[in-house]
């Protein structure tokens, strides 16, 4: 494995919270009953999991690294860009959430700005997947690959971390809204 690969199967996982994304807001506007604890896991999911593991991985690594031959600098910044749009909308989540706790009808925004995120990561994921291609082709060699890779591998309490988090989205996915 290369480490543009283990950023794709990254990508993989991510797209099951995709799915969760989603499903949770159709509930929502659907007038189902999803639990806040539900939507609190979902949050502190794009938290943990996008923010501060996988961006991590992207912004403090790969995109360097990439960046360091002064090629793709475009592409690396519209990413960028991208990735503090995605920590806006999951504060307006996280917000419009909290109101909607302390007894406020927030149900809409809640739906709307889930709803915003989902769009956003199938659209970003795909453009980084092409960004992938290009710097796994014409910029990366092999021993910046198995570097990154390594990297990525070593801190045994993130790959911890990534399984508790896998486990979330499984418990997740096992309820009634989501199916
Ligand atoms: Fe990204
Ligand atoms: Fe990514």
């Amino acid at each position: 494995m290369s480490a543009s690969e283990f950023l794709r199967k990254e990508h993989e996982e991510i797209m099951r919270l995709e799915k969760l994304v989603t499903k949770c807001s159709k509930s929502l506007y659907d007038g189902k009953d999803v639990p806040f604890s539900h939507i609190d896991k979902i949050n502190f999911l794009i938290a943990e999991f996008l923010d501060s593991i996988h961006f991590t991985r992207e912004e403090g690594s790969y995109f360097p690294c990439v960046a360091s031959y002064d090629h793709l600098n475009q592409e690396i910044r519209a990413l960028l860009i991208e990735h503090e749009f995605s920590r806006n909308i999951a504060k307006q989540i996280s917000e419009n959430l909290k109101q909607w706790k302390k007894g406020l009808n927030k149900r809409e925004p809640v739906a709307r700005f889930l709803r915003t995120y989902s769009i956003f990561l199938i659209d970003h994921m795909k453009k980084e997947e092409q960004f992938f291609e290009k710097a796994e082709k014409e910029i990366l060699s092999k021993e910046e690959e198995q570097e990154m890779l390594e990297q990525f591998q070593s801190i045994s309490a993130i790959a911890e971390k990534v399984t508790s988090l896998l486990e979330d989205i499984d418990y997740l996915e096992e309820q009634d809204w989501a199916k």
